[in-house]
This record gives structure tokens, C-alpha cells and sequence, in this order.
């Protein structure tokens, strides 16, 4: 499966698609609770493991509040709302410095969690191409790496 990953110019904010709502009746809610697990362990080992807690309490609260939003986003209860009232997850996100490349590898972390899922792939991919854009939103520090060759 061909999950790519696009490149946006730091700032811009492309307009997102929901995924599928079939995707939420494939899974359920315990199949989202399992995926965003999974995407967690991944991120926990991944370059960008300094922006999440080391604590496991803490860590287990991140999953379940992740996982809420994104079963309410793919069409199931509004447990986000409920919990942490209204998801503004740009705001949420900018006490931590997101760089174009803590995106990239945050989407890799979703996709090798995607992969491992047993459902048709157009769903698969109506998530990613939901994620893919709506992380573009979240970046919000430049990237810091230059050569010889950027115009400064
Ligand atoms: C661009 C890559 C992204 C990075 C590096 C990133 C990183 C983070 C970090 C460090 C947190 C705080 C720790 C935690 O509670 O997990 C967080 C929270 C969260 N993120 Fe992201 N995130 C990204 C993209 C996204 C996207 C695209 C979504 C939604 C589709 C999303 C949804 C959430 C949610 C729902 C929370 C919990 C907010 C809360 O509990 O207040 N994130 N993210």
C-alpha cells in the first residue's frame, strides 16, 4: 500500500477531509483504542520520543485522550468533548516545538501502525490522507536544518 507522506510549506493550513465512517464501523472503538496504542509505543521509541512523558501514568492518560478524539473524529461518541471539552488541537499542540521533521516522523509512527491493520485499504488510506493533511496544521517551528544552498 502506497501511504505517502505530503509536503506543505511550513504554515499553510490545506483544507481536511474526515476519514471515511466506515472506517470507525470496521474497527470499533476498541480497534482506534488499539491502533492509537500502538502509534504511541511506536512514537515513545521514535527521534521525537522527548516531546511525549516519560511517565507511564501520564503516558496511558495521552493514549486515552488521543484515542478518544480520534474515535469521535472518525464518526463515533463525542468522548473528546466530554472529557477534554473542545479539541482546538492547534492550540493544544503549540506548547511543543513541532518542526516539518517531528511530522514526518510522527506520520511514519502512523503508518507502520496502519499497516498492521486488517481492513480494505481504501479505509486505511481515507485515514492517512486525514492525518496527512490535518498534521501539516500542527507544525509550527521551522525546521532548523540548512545547506550551502538555501537563501538565507
Ligand atoms: C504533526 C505531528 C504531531 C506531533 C509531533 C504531535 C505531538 C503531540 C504531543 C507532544 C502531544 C501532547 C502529549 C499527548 O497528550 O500525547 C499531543 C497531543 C495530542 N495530539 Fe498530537 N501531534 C501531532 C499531530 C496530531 C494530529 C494530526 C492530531 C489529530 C488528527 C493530533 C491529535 C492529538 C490529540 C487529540 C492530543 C491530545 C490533546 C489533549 O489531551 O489535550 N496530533 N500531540
Amino acid at each position: 500500500m502506497d501511504l505517502q507522506i505530503n509536503s506543505y510549506q511550513f504554515g499553510e493550513r490545506p483544507a481536511v477531509t474526515k476519514p471515511d465512517p466506515e472506517f470507525y464501523k470496521q474497527l470499533g472503538e476498541e480497534g482506534i483504542r488499539k491502533m492509537v496504542s500502538r502509534h504511541y509505543d511506536l512514537l515513545r521509541v521514535s527521534p521525537i520520543k522527548h516531546l511525549f512523558s516519560n511517565d507511564d501514568a501520564e503516558f496511558e492518560q495521552s493514549k486515552q485522550n488521543s484515542a478518544d478524539f480520534m474515535i469521535q473524529i472518525c464518526g463515533g461518541p463525542d468522548y473528546f468533548n466530554q472529557h477534554k471539552g473542545k479539541p482546538m488541537l492547534v492550540d493544544r499542540h503549540a506548547q511543543f516545538r513541532i518542526k516539518p521533521e517531528g511530522r514526518i516522523v510522527w506520520l511514519n509512527c502512523y503508518k507502520q501502525a496502519l499497516l498492521e491493520l486488517d481492513i480494505p485499504e481504501n479505509l486505511v488510506l481515507s485515514f492517512w490522507n486525514y492525518i496527512n493533511v490535518f498534521s501539516a496544521w500542527m507544525v509550527n517551528t521551522p525546521s532548523t536544518s540548512f545547506d550551502v544552498n538555501t537563501k538565507l
